[in-house]
C-alpha cells in the first residue's frame, strides 16, 4: 500500500468517523473525477498519476464502461454461478482471447487477494506438496495465504498465529539463487512480473525465464500475479505477454474492472485439467456487473488502441521526466518507479501542493506512477514543469 504524503493523525476530521482508522489518508476530499482529473472539495482540479492504486485504467467517468454497466444493470443486475448467464461465457472469452497465451479457463473472483488465494490453494491441491516460494520485496494480498507470501507482512501487519504452509523467499534479481529455494517440496513460485509494492521494480525477463526453467525442472507451478502491472499496465495485455515468457497461472484485478470490483484466475490447459466441481466456489464473483466491466474494459482497451498509447507516453515519461529531484525511471508501462534523489515522500508532498497526485512504494527513493492508460503527452508535460520547480 502506497503511504500518502501527511500526518494521516493531524488530516483526521474534527468530526467523528466511523470508519476503521486503517488508512492513511491524503490531505482532500475528492467529489468527483473526469479523465484523468480529480476534482476535490475545496475546488482545486488535481492531475492523477495515481489512478485509484492502480484501478481506474481506462480513468473517471468512462463513457463505454458507464453504458455497459447501466445496460447489464437494467437487463440482469446479479445472478448465481449457478445459473449460466451469456455476459459471463463473453468475458471470460474476451479475456482469453485478450491475454492470448493460451490459458484458457477462467475463474472470476472479486479482489486480488482472493484470486492469489485461490491460484495457491489449486498448487497445493494438485502437486500435494507442502512450501511455495516468493521473492523479496513482493506483494500478495491480505488474506492468510497471500500474506504468508508478502515480503515483511510476518512482521509488520500479519496477525495470524501461524501461516498456512511454509515459505521461502528468494532475492528479487538473482537467478542463481533459485535452486536453493525452489525445489520438490515447492507447490508454487508466485511473481509479480513487474512489482508494485515494491517499488515499480522490473524482475525482467532473465529472471522470469529462470523461474519458468526452474518451475519446470522440479514440477512446480508458477503463478504470475498480476494484479497490478497486468491488464494492459505494460502496455502490452500482461506482464506474461511483455515478457514472453507464459506461467501455469495468472491472477488479475484492479484494471480488470476499471473500479468495478472483479478478480480473475486464469489457468493453462494442465492446471484446468485437474480441477473439478467444488474445488472453489464464490458468491459474487463472475456476477453480471462484474462481467459487463471486464467486456467494457477490453473493449475499450482494443478500439481506442490504449495498449499503444501506454507504450508511446510511456517512453515520453522515461525521456522527460528525469528532471529535478527525479535521478532515474525504473519499470515498464504505466507502473512506473521515478526514482529520487530526496525522500519520495517530500516528493509526493511538494507535487501535491501543485496539484498532481503520485503514489509512494516501499522503497522509500522511489515515487510511484500507476496513471490511466488515456494519459497523453501533454499530461506528462505537467509533472516534468512541476518536477523541474522542485529542489534535487
Ligand atoms: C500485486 C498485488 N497483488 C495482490 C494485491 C491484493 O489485491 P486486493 O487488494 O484487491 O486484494 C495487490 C494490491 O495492491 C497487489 O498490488
Amino acid at each position: 500500500m502506497t503511504t500518502p504524503a501527511r500526518n494521516p493523525a493531524a488530516e483526521r476530521p474534527a468530526v467523528k468517523s466511523h470508519l476503521a482508522q486503517v488508512f492513511a489518508q491524503y490531505p482532500m476530499e475528492i467529489a468527483h473525477g473526469e479523465g484523468v482529473w480529480l476534482y476535490a472539495r475545496d475546488g482545486r482540479k488535481i492531475l492523477d498519476f495515481y489512478g485509484g492504486h492502480a484501478v481506474a485504467g481506462l480513468g473517471y467517468g468512462h463513457s463505454r464502461w458507464l453504458a455497459a454497466l447501466e445496460r447489464q444493470a437494467r437487463q440482469m443486475s446479479f445472478q448465481t454461478n449457478a445459473l449460466p448467464i451469456a455476459v459471463r461465457e463473453r468475458a471470460a472469452a474476451r479475456l482469453v482471447k485478450f491475454t492470448g497465451l493460451g490459458l484458457d479457463t477462467v475463474f472470476f473472483i472479486n479482489s486480488g487477494a482472493e484470486a492469489n488465494e485461490n491460484a495457491l490453494k489449486l498448487a497445493f491441491k494438485i502437486t500435494g506438496r507442502t512450501q511455495a516460494v516468493a521473492l523479496e520485496q513482493g506483494w500478495h494480498g491480505r488474506t492468510a495465504a497471500c500474506g504468508a507470501v508478502t515480503w515483511g507482512a510476518i512482521e509488520k501487519w500479519y496477525g495470524f498465529p501461524r501461516t498456512p504452509f511454509d515459505v521461502s523467499f528468494t532475492p528479487r534479481d538473482d537467478p542463481g539463487a533459485l535452486p536453493r529455494h525452489i525445489d520438490r517440496n515447492t507447490a508454487a513460485v508466485i511473481v509479480e512480473p513487474v512489482q508494485g509494492v515494491g517499488g515499480a521494480f522490473d524482475v525482467g525477463k532473465p529472471m522470469l525465464e529462470a523461474l519458468r526453467r526452474r518451475c519446470d525442472e522440479v514440477g512446480a507451478l508458477l503463478i504470475f500475479d498480476e494484479v497490478q502491472c497486468g491488464m494492459g499496465r505494460t502496455g502490452a495485455p500482461f506482464g506474461a505477454n511483455y515478457y514472453g515468457v507464459t506461467p501455469d497461472m495468472i491472477t488479475s484485478a484492479k484494471a480488470l474492472g476499471n473500479g468495478f470490483p472483479v478478480s480473475a484466475l486464469m489457468l493453462s490447459r494442465r492446471v484446468a485439467r485437474e480441477i473439478k466441481y467444488d474445488d472453489m466456489g464464490t458468491t459474487f464473483g463472475g456476477g453480471p456487473l462484474a462481467c459487463a466491466a471486464v467486456e467494457a474494459v477490453i473493449d475499450a482497451i482494443e478500439s481506442e488502441s490504449l495498449l499503444a498509447n501506454v507504450r508511446q507516453v510511456s517512453t515520453y515519461i522515461r525521456a522527460h521526466c528525469v528532471i529535478g529531484p527525479v535521478t532515474g525511471v525504473q519499470g515498464a508501462g504505466f507502473l512506473l518507479g521515478l526514482k529520487t534523489s530526496r525522500p519520495a515522500k517530500e516528493v509526493q508532498s511538494a507535487l501535491l501542493e501543485k496539484n498532481i497526485l503520485t503514489g509512494t512504494s516501499a522503497d522509500p527513493r522511489v515515487l510511484r506512477l500507476l496513471p490511466a492508460y488515456i494519459l497523453n503527452e501533454g499530461h506528462v508535460d505537467q509533472l516534468c514543469d512541476a518536477l523541474s520547480k522542485i529542489p534535487a
